[in-house]
């Protein structure tokens, strides 16, 4: 019988378990801390371990992000030369393209000033634009920006797209590289950043990048905190170069209760719950890895540290 060592941060270990036990019997499941014998585990399931924790497993085989992204992971120093699986799994997915869907349309649709609107007591109509003339761009076409595109072409937005490698996205107009950024930026008037935080992406949405949108554009970062520069978010914010913003994540979270974004009239505030991994779906996931694993086959969606994701 294999072993997995599961460690979680998030509330809802009992679910994990429930599903672990309803699909997979054979699989004994140690929850973290662990105190038994180091040597008895064969596959870690973690979000944010403690640095040097992951390398006192002498059989670990594959490591399991509970996440799609893995910038908790590279903070370890000594994490083992290990494959990582990365989360792709169908609920991360849908829930994330509702959290797009929802914040594109709530900036489509002049939400923030109708709040304003209703704060004052006023009444008064803005002129609706066809969601066929709305520029929505999608940096990042990975797996969840392929599926937010997917789901925002019901609506029949203009949809476009940043990758690193070229793409062929029915629908969208794909742009890739450093070179391909510009073209980008200069027709997006709804940006959503759906990157992973590396080095090449720290700090992409900046007073230039931004500067390169068109004037009232709004931005979404449902990606890492670490792609925006804060200051200049607030900045382009306060000139009007943005009329909104719609921020999941930010470089320090949870958000200072003293930070300006809290209270900004054109900033809309979640705490990075744009989507979360669900367990039901999540361990079926998992186990397939270890299915295809166990039978000799390649693993999928696995980190590439050369990339930084
Ligand atoms: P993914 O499938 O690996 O897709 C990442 C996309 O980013 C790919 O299209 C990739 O290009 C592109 N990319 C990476 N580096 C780039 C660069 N330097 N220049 C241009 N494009 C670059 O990842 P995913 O599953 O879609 O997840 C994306 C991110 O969402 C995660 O890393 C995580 O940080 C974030 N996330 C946030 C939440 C939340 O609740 N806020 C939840 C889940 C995930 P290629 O296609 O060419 O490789
Ligand atoms: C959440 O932020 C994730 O990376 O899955």
């Amino acid at each position: 019988m294999k072993t997995l060592l599961f460690k979680s941060d998030i509330e809802r270990g009992g679910l994990w378990l429930d599903a672990f036990a309803d699909q997979a019997p054979d699989l004994k499941v140690e929850v973290w801390p662990y105190e038994g014998d180091p040597a008895a585990i064969d596959y870690a399931l973690v979000w944010a371990p403690p640095a040097g924790e992951l390398k006192g497993y002498p059989n670990l085989k594959v490591i399991f992000s509970v996440g799609a992204g893995i910038d908790h992971l590279k903070k370890d120093p000594e994490l083992p030369a290990l494959p990582v699986v990365r989360m792709v799994e169908p609920g991360l997915t849908a829930g994330m393209s509702e959290y797009v869907v929802w914040a594109v349309l709530h900036h489509h649709r002049f939400l923030l000033d109708y709040a304003a609107q209703q704060r004052e007591g006023r009444w008064e109509e803005i002129n609706q634009i066809a969601a066929r003339r709305r520029r929505v761009g999608i940096l990042g076409l990975g797996h969840l920006g392929q599926d937010a595109a997917e789901k925002l072409a019901v609506f029949g937005f203009q949809l476009s797209g940043w990758s690193r490698s070229e793409k062929d996205v029915p629908g969208v107009r794909c742009h890739h590289g450093e070179k391909g950024l510009n073209d980008f930026l200069a027709e997006t008037e709804i940006l959503v950043a759906l990157l992973p935080w590396t080095p090449e992406t720290d700090g992409i949405l900046n007073a230039e990048t931004l500067g390169q949108l068109p004037k009232g554009a709004a931005v979404i970062n449902a990606g890492r905190g670490g792609l925006q520069i804060e200051e200049d978010l607030l900045a382009a914010l306060d000139s009007g170069q943005l009329s909104g913003a719609t921020l999941d994540v930010f470089r320090e979270e949870p958000l200072p209760a003293d930070s300006r974004f809290y209270n900004h009239p054109r900033v809309v505030v979640t705490p990075h719950i744009a989507s979360m991994t669900i367990p039901e779906t999540a361990v079926a996931a998992v186990l397939e890895q270890i299915r295809r694993f166990e039978a000799g086959e390649a693993l999928q969606h696995t980190v590439d540290f050369e990339r930084g994701y």
